[in-house]
């Protein structure tokens, strides 16, 4: 409900630290050298339950690599994928799978911050080969391919992006802290890399993301991970509209 959602006060922003440094060293990761280490994949395992809000649920899986497929032929290929998490949602709430979108990015920011890396995939996996149990009412939104990259990431990354007046166009005249949280939803992860956040003023101090279409409120939970992580300790709220496509942000 509207005033009410649960992303208000539930991390903790001492404990996201090196959360705030991932972002810039983040890439989708497709080519794995090994698989994370058993001391890894303990934290993972441990990020895994801390960082998944209310309503979502992320668990941890042994793959091999057919259980991806290249996307756009070899251009986009998985090599030597042995581990996921699938992000799963609990119910059927819109707010839910915006929720599973901010705890999964929180979680592909921890495996980046532990050296890893990953790549989140809705589209391109098969769905039968998965093999984590789901209970009723609960759905797989996404797998999450992990691991140690093949090559690990210099920044700054060379990222195919928008300009960020095209996401948002109003930047220029918005405080610094919007700013830094427009630059910081620029650089997230989104489908077919759609970037289809729309970000406007709503008020001196606060703006507006949103996302055109239902499906895309994973990609919006994905931005609003990255919108809490600009702020840092800075006060805010946080306010998404009934249908899950349209979130506010107010300084506070
Ligand atoms: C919700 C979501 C679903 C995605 N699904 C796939 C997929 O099925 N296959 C794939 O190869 N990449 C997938 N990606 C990765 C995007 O293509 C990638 O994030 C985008 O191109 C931006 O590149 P970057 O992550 O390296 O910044 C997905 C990303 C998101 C956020």
């Amino acid at each position: 409900m509207a005033g009410q959602w649960n992303l208000n006060g539930y991390y903790d922003p001492a404990k996201l630290t090196d959360l705030y440094e991932a972002v810039r060293r983040r890439e989708s990761t497709r080519l794995f050298a090994a698989a994370p280490c058993a001391e890894k994949w303990n934290a993972l395992l441990a990020a895994a339950d801390s960082l998944a809000l209310p309503g979502v649920r992320i668990a941890l899986g042994i793959c091999d690599n057919s259980l991806f497929q290249p996307l756009f032929g070899l251009l986009m290929k998985f090599e030597n994928v042995q581990r996921f998490a699938a992000v799963i949602t609990q119910d059927a709430q819109a707010e839910t799978l915006v929720n599973a979108g901010v705890s999964g990015e929180m979680f592909m920011l921890r495996a980046v911050a532990l050296g890893l890396g990953g790549c989140w995939v809705s589209g391109t996996f098969k769905r039968g080969q998965v093999g984590i149990h789901t209970k009723d009412g609960e759905k797989i939104v996404s797998l999450i391919a992990l691991g140690v990259p093949k090559r690990m990431p210099e920044p700054p990354l060379a990222r195919k992006r928008k300009p960020v007046t095209e996401i948002c166009p109003h930047y220029e005249e918005m405080p610094p802290a919007l700013r830094e949280v427009a630059e910081y939803i620029r650089v997230a992860p989104s489908a077919v890399n759609l970037q289809p956040w729309r970000i406007t003023p709503a008020g001196e101090n606060a703006i507006n993301i949103a996302v055109s279409l239902p499906r895309l409120r994973l990609d919006l939970g994905i931005a609003m991970c990255h919108a809490l992580l600009a702020l840092g300790s800075t006060p805010a709220q946080f306010m998404l509209d009934e249908t899950g496509m349209s979130a506010t942000l107010t300084l506070l």
